[in-house]
């Protein structure tokens, strides 16, 4: 049986073995996934021990996703864009390297949303690593603009640069504060402000009629961002179940070539919250 597994620390939470053994079932392929905990300084040994007991593929989360980055011999253009790595595919000609977030995300607000990103006003909230995943499957949806914003704005100003040539437009760094005045169409939050159980400190007045806010977060209630979001306006919100699963998916497809059906396996996982 192929194996594969989810490598993290803490790793107890994780949904992903529930979701590949859905999708395994669901396709008819024969594969094993479990959870693997590893200890903060044993990434690599714990990785390469996987893989000589026979595991053909992983899912890296918190706290590894940069050091499976470094330890991958080849990389996808869209983990190299990301600088993280969340899925690996161990092979005869070494370990491939990809990052699936950024595809997830964009899949779960066009496909399962119904929300189109080309032509619209786009605000990432946050520079650090869950943001800078997004940005280049954000600007390959062709949006009319995107702007960056964060706490501290210079990240958010360095993180637009990196950017700069990328898509058709070129993303804008900006605080928050900076905010004030501006309309957008869809919000995503990509801070960590929930993990304090808090949402970004936000202007009045950004959610453009019909807007989308999108949480890449999610919980069993509404998130605080969303709840700021309804507050002030937005009218569809969604947490980050839905990039959840997609991201998955995508890992799911590019191990086993085959793509699952996500739409169950996601309700199954909301009803299960
Ligand atoms: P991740 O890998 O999840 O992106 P990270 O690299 O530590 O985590 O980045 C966390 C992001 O959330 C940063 O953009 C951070 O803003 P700063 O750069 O100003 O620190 C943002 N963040 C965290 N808590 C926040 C809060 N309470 N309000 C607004 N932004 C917050």
């Amino acid at each position: 049986m192929d194996r594969y597994a989810v490598i993290g620390n803490p790793i107890g939470h994780s949904k992903s073995p529930r979701i590949h053994a859905a999708f395994a079932a669901q396709t008819g392929q024969q594969l094993s996934y479990e959870a693997l905990l590893a200890p903060l300084d044993g990434f690599a040994a714990t990785v390469r021990e996987f893989q000589a007991a026979g595991g053909r593929g992983m899912n890296v989360t918190v706290p590894f996703k940069l050091e499976a980055f470094d330890l991958a011999d080849r990389l996808t253009p869209r983990a190299q864009a990301a600088g993280a790595v969340n899925t690996l595919a161990f092979g005869a000609d070494g370990t491939l390297g990809d990052n699936t977030d950024g595809a997830g995300i964009l899949r779960d607000i066009t496909v399962n949303l119904g929300f189109a990103v080309t032509g619209r006003r786009v605000l990432l909230l946050g520079a650090g690593g869950a943001a800078r995943g997004t940005v280049l499957p954000l600007l390959d949806a062709r949006p009319a603009s995107l702007t960056i914003a964060n706490r501290t704005a210079s990240k958010a100003a360095e993180l637009a640069d990196e950017f700069a040539t990328a898509g058709t437009v070129a993303p804008t760094g900006s605080g928050l504060a900076q905010l004030a005045g501006q309309q957008f169409d869809l919000v995503i939050n990509a801070t960590s402000a929930s993990l304090s159980d808090a949402a970004p400190d936000l202007p009045a007045g950004l959610y453009a009629p019909g807007s989308l806010a999108y949480d890449m977060m999610y919980g069993k209630g509404e998130t605080p961002f969303l709840a700021a979001a309804r507050a002030q306006g937005a009218a569809r919100r969604a947490d980050g179940l839905g990039m959840l699963v997609e991201q998955a998916a995508e890992s799911f497809f590019l191990w086993r070539g085959v793509r699952p059906e996500t739409a169950p396996v996601l309700a199954d996982l909301r009803a299960s919250l």
